[in-house]
């Protein structure tokens, strides 16, 4: 990496905070620069205790003063906050106001950008960045006069107010639809509903490094693939697989996006006090009118995380730090050339319930292949030792072909098939990754 180096010794030691495959992702690349002695989970999974520096730490990580003292007794020279959750609650401020300043991450009143989308929606409304006309309703009495006053022949979108692990999202064909859907709706995740205008168009995702001034954009867009089944069908998730670059956001979109959006927004938190330093994740829609902003998050995607950890050149420690310093001038991030697909292999059964502890064989032999690497999400080791299924979200097997995304996609369908014929009847898998891609490019 061409980053001006900082001068650091050859012991540094980072923790990464969650248990997903994104977090896997973040400490796999983090362990790739070689002033990088040690990766700390917290807590991890089967697959970050298995890594070369890597070692789980078992802790509640809603214990922000464990974490603490953790952070002290390992001397930790780098925080990374995987998901929202400790982001909202003002895990950061916790750790800011202890006079630790290595958490890359924003605080509480950042996080606002996804943990409140009336303000995310305002702050954009306030700077003019394009995104679905919407009502802010604060009982559902409003929602129901909104979705009669607003549904079009597109439908409507309903979204909950505040975090729902992503679920808080109904979007709906006709007016009876959303009418039906709002008495669910309210009812699990509350009044405060924002009722959006329904935007069409090919969905991509933009990240962004952030300083608290400026941001420093990761110039490859990626694609997730959000609901169950194959040609986005069936309920949403958390994401079923993912792939970068996507050629719906060449890189020319992707830095049009890092000038028009992610910049002004960070300009904007810094200008009303609460400066945001950390990932910037801008969830984008290629409308007929250009794109869209569908929602801000406050830290990498999952899964595309993986994917864009498999096509950056170099560790993202010394960017990272750099950022923490307020000196993004100094960043360089280069990528490899070709592309990178991410397949989730999910508990059967996932996203509605399913059953934990299935015994998961097949990792080695997927991890064989070139370019291949499985991360995992919910796993877990058994009292035998076993890797087994302990969540939804399961492996992600991600590839990277200097070829291209066909390729990539070959590679990371042969990581699945061996896992599935180690492991027969417990997972389920979409099968059309990256096919859009595929399409686009001919
Ligand atoms: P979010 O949690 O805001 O990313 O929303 C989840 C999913 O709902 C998005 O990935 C979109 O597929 C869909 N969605 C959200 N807002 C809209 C919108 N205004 N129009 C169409 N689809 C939307
Ligand atoms: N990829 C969807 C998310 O991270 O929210």
């Amino acid at each position: 990496m061409k980053t001006s180096t900082i001068k650091m010794s050859h012991n540094q030691t980072v923790l990464i905070i969650g248990s997903g495959g994104r977090e896997h992702a973040l400490g796999y690349n983090l362990a790739l620069d070689e002033v990088v002695s040690e990766v700390l989970y917290a807590p991890g999974n089967a697959g970050t205790a298995l890594e070369k520096k890597g070692r789980n730490i078992a802790i509640d990580i809603t214990d922000f003063s464990s974490i603490a003292n953790l952070i002290e007794a390992k001397d930790i020279n780098l925080t990374v906050v995987g998901p929202e959750q400790p982001l909202a609650d003002g895990f950061v401020d916790y750790l800011n106001s202890i006079g630790y300043d290595k958490a890359f991450g924003p605080v509480k009143k950042g996080a606002l950008l996804e943990s409140d989308k009336f303000f995310s929606y305002m702050i954009m409304g306030s700077i003019g960045i394009p995104q679905a006309d919407s009502a802010l309703c604060f009982t559902k009495e409003e929602a129901i006069a909104e979705i009669k006053k607003r549904t079009t022949k597109e439908g409507i979108v309903i979204k909950a107010r505040g975090l729902t692990a992503g679920k808080g999202v109904s979007v709906c064909s006709s007016l009876e639809e959303a009418l039906t859907e709002i008495e669910i709706h309210s009812e699990r995740y509350g009044p405060e509903v924002l009722i959006s205008e329904r935007l069409s168009g090919e969905e991509f995702s933009v990240f962004g490094i952030s300083d608290g001034n400026n941001v420093y954009p990761i110039n490859v867009s990626f694609q997730d693939h959000k609901l169950a089944y194959d040609g986005d069908k069936g309920p949403n998730t958390g994401g079923m697989g993912a792939y970068g670059p996507a050629p719906v956001a060449p890189e020319i979109v992707v830095r049009d996006i890092a000038n028009t959006v992610m910049t002004p927004v960070v300009q904007e938190m810094a200008r009303i006090g609460s400066p945001y330093k950390g990932f910037f994740y801008a969830g984008m829609i290629l409308t007929e009118d250009g794109p869209k902003v569908i929602e801000f998050n406050v830290r990498f995607g999952d899964p595309e995380c993986q994917p864009a950890m498999m096509v950056l050149k170099d560790s993202l420690y010394q960017p990272l730090s750099l950022a923490l310093e307020g000196k993004l001038d100094q960043l360089k991030i280069d990528f490899r050339p070709g592309a990178s697909c991410c397949v989730v292999l999910a508990s059967k059964g996932y996203p509605g319930s399913y059953k934990k502890g299935s015994r998961i064989l097949g990792i080695d032999e997927a991890n064989a292949i070139d370019g291949v690497k499985v991360f995992h999400a919910g796993t877990k080791f058994d009292e035998s030792g076993n890797i087994v299924t302990e969540g939804g979200r399961v492996l992600g097997v991600t590839s990277y072909s200097s070829l291209g995304i066909a390729d990539a996609k070959i590679s990371a369908y042969d990581g699945v098939s061996e896992i599935i014929k180690h492991s027969p009847g417990i997972f389920h898998y979409r099968k059309d990754i990256a096919d859009k891609a595929i399409k686009r490019i001919g």
